[in-house]
């Protein structure tokens, strides 16, 4: 797992966007794993500040997201579709439909969630997938005590989590859905590069956690230790826990620029 500590938010969007910008470049029809949050707002507002001046197109990607609230109502503006739209798919050249979500306004949600897996299947699995991570150590929507072989499935939200998300839902927690779709942390680990970013305090103990932890469903990113690929980008605050500190920033100091995220 490659460790890299930066300045602010923005310098994490131009680094992730690069990573993007590189794959769309060798590969105009790569799969993208989407999350949402507040993680990836930088990344995005950075891919398309380079779509406008027609550095990178996405007309031939896809994408996928990696979680959706069940029964959010489909106007609703945090249901996770509406999110990305609103981030990224309406602002760049996805062609209608690229960009799916699990369905969670489906009568039968696990039903949807095989659906789901399918789908990301027959795309040939994802290439490049952006994460954040809670507070709680989940990423996408897997929850402390979630396998670490887990599939798309519907997942109960912890308190924790309903607490953090309720800045989405003005400050109301029990506006905040109960369940949600989410990939499973196996179906995380099939994307074949991994690119979690954090920032701020609240998320030091969590990214302590994913890269100095022992690997265990208690904090669920910690999976990502067994992935081939994982790149994890921090600010100051994020990393302030990490022990290593002082190694992760001479180790990505001395890395060759060929050698990228
Ligand atoms: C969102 C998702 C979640 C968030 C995480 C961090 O699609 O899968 O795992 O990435 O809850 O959220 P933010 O970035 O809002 O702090």
């Amino acid at each position: 797992m490659e460790v890299v500590i930066t300045d602010s938010e923005e310098e994490i969007g131009v680094l992730v966007a690069d990573a993007v910008e590189q794959l769309l470049t060798d590969r105009p029809d790569a799969v993208l794993g989407l999350a949402t949050g507040s993680s990836p707002v930088a990344i995005y507002d950075e891919l398309v500040r380079r779509y406008e001046v027609g550095r990178v197109s996405f007309a031939r990607a896809r994408g996928f997201l990696l979680d959706e609230y069940v029964g959010l109502p489909a106007d609703h503006p945090e249901r996770y579709r509406t999110v990305i739209d609103r981030e990224i798919v309406g602002r760049v050249d996805f062609p209608p439909g690229a960009v799916q979500g699990p369905d969670g306004l489906a009568e039968d949600p696990q039903a949807a969630a095989v659906a789901y897996e399918q789908a990301i299947h027959d795309a040939g699995g994802i290439d490049l997938q952006i994460l954040g991570i809670g507070s709680n150590g989940h990423i996408a929507f897997n929850e402390p005590g979630s396998s670490l072989a887990s599939r798309t499935r519907v997942v109960a939200l912890t308190r924790q989590t309903r607490e953090d998300n309720a800045r989405f839902f003005d400050g109301d927690v029990d506006a905040v859905p109960r369940l949600c779709l989410s990939q499973g942390l196996g179906t995380i680990m099939e994307a074949r590069h991994l690119i979690l970013v954090a920032t701020g305090e609240a998320k030091a103990q969590a990214v302590q956690q994913l890269v100095e932890g022992p690997v265990s469903a208690s904090w669920p990113a910690t999976v990502m230790q067994h992935h081939p690929h994982a790149t994890v980008l921090l600010d100051e605050a994020a990393a302030a826990r990490l022990e290593r500190l002082d190694y992760y920033r001479e180790a990505y100091a001395v890395k060759p620029r060929w050698q990228r995220l």
